[in-house]
């Protein structure tokens, strides 16, 4: 720690007065991120320049009010994009870009909530190429377009009692998309076409898996996947609903048949990875309908997993969980597959005669299976799914939260200048419930 409390690092000092160089826009830049007042800041660029500590030139000071001026104004806004495939969370750039505009049909929000989804990660490292991402640089979690704003270059900076941080902060170009798609926060604006939502409003919603957007401070989304978002639903709680809510939902309503007001026949469902964002949602909507359900995690979470309402929970690392025998001898007659790597032949002898394993994460072969059940006709079958998202499916969720009778488990909670550690714990693969980054 230095002079005043911030230490820049990366800018060298003056060998005559050996005094630091201070970036001002980073100053800025880092007292908004943790929340000081514009009022705040500007006095410390003028106590910065007039005590004369600042290496900066005054041109470079008006620049910065400017930069400070359109921030107040929400024109800019930090971001997390990456550049290319590869490299995980370390590969990931803060940047500082354009507020994007919506469109006719879209709302723009201001974000209070992010949650990540493995394939946040997994189209950085490009399992879906060429497909996905579809240009670079790429913000994980919904759509931006964004315009040319020069920035400056990396730096340092430590603040008061917050842990050093490092910032790049680089040159961005037009239409720049951004990572992820899940998100909760409150509407700003409205596109000219919007019937249902107005500025001041509550929502959560699915940004484009196209173009992301979401890790950032503002997005924009379709009004056809933005949905209200009651007060009894937090904004962490609102955002991991998307992805993992509606693919839950999806596997269990149309893959699965099951009626969720509980006036089907008695189906019995084993749920793998019960633990994980998409399993712990499918435990919750399962038992809404008149089902039994099985289900395997680790040791540590069986308790978690019973509480959310599973019938029976067997760990799967013991060597009767890795058979998926259910212990009170119920063959299965869907099998929602949340986990990954586990063959047919260990499903197989576990399902009743018209057995379905529902697979959310599908190799190729399983979709060759898929074809070729088409034309065999099998009695017992591998179902690949891809999430189609709906926005009445996503009310439906959220309206479930509100009264009560589904509830998102949050593994973890970390600030958007820290997102590298949400992105990391995602790859790990443990989470337990929803990772969820905060602007
Ligand atoms: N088809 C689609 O549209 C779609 C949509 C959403 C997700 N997905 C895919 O579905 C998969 C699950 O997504 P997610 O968000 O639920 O992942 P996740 O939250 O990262 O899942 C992590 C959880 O899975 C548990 N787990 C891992 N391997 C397991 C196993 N063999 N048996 C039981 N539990 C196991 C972990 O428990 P431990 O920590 O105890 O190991 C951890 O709690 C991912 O591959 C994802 O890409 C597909």
């Amino acid at each position: 720690m230095e002079g005043n409390g911030w230490l820049m690092e990366g800018n060298g000092q003056d060998p005559k007065t050996k005094k630091s160089y201070w970036n001002l826009e980073s100053i800025a830049m880092q007292m908004r991120n943790l929340g000081c007042s514009v009022e705040a800041i500007l006095k410390k660029l003028f106590v910065e320049v007039a005590l004369g500590e600042s290496m900066t030139p005054w041109n470079e000071l008006f620049f910065s009010l400017y930069r400070l001026c359109q921030m107040a104004e929400n024109r800019i806004m930090h971001a997390v994009q990456y550049n290319s495939y590869g490299g995980g969370p370390a590969a990931l750039k803060h940047v500082h870009v354009s507020v994007p505009t919506p469109n006719k049909d879209e709302v723009i929000m201001k974000l209070e909530a992010i949650s990540l989804n493995p394939v946040d990660w997994k189209m950085q490292k490009g399992t879906f190429r060429p497909l996905l991402p579809y240009k670079f640089p790429f913000i994980p979690a919904h759509h931006l377009r964004l315009q040319n704003v020069p920035i400056s270059s990396l730096e340092c900076v430590a603040v008061g009692e917050f842990p050093l941080r490092q910032y790049e902060l680089e040159e961005t170009h037009e239409d720049v998309p951004v990572a992820a798609t899940d998100v909760a926060g409150e509407v700003l604006g409205v596109g000219s076409d919007v019937k249902n939502f107005k500025a001041g409003d509550k929502v959560v919603a699915m940004l484009s898996q196209i173009n992301g957007g979401g890790l950032a401070e503002f997005a924009v989304a379709k009004e056809s996947l933005t949905v209200a978002r009651p007060p009894e639903v937090s904004a962490a709680e609102g955002a991991g609903i998307p992805i993992a809510g509606l693919t839950a939902h999806q596997a269990l309503t149309e893959a699965a048949g099951i009626k969720l007001d509980g006036s089907g026949e008695q189906t019995n469902i084993l749920i793998t990875a019960a633990s994980g964002g998409v399993g712990h949602y499918a435990v919750q909507l399962a038992k809404l309908g008149n089902t039994h359900v099985t289900a395997t995690c680790g040791a540590r979470n069986i308790e978690l997993v019973k509480s959310l309402g599973a019938d029976e929970v067997v760990d799967y690392t013991t060597p009767d969980g890795a058979t998926l025998k259910s212990p009170c001898g119920r063959k299965y007659d869907a099998v929602i597959h949340c986990a990954t790597g586990i063959p047919w032949s260990t499903f197989e002898p576990n399902l009743s005669e018209y057995g379905k394993v529902i697979d959310i994460t599908p190799p190729i072969t399983a979709m060759f299976s898929y074809y070729l059940n088409k034309v065999t006709f099998p009695k017992k079958q591998l179902v690949p799914i891809h999430l189609k998202a709906k926005g009445e499916n996503l009310d439906y969720l959220v309206k479930l939260m509100k009264q009560g009778k589904l509830k998102t488990v949050i593994d973890s909670k970390h600030l958007l200048s820290n997102v590298e550690d949400a992105w990391a714990k995602s790859i790990d693969g443990h989470a337990t419930g929803k990772i969820i980054v905060e602007p």
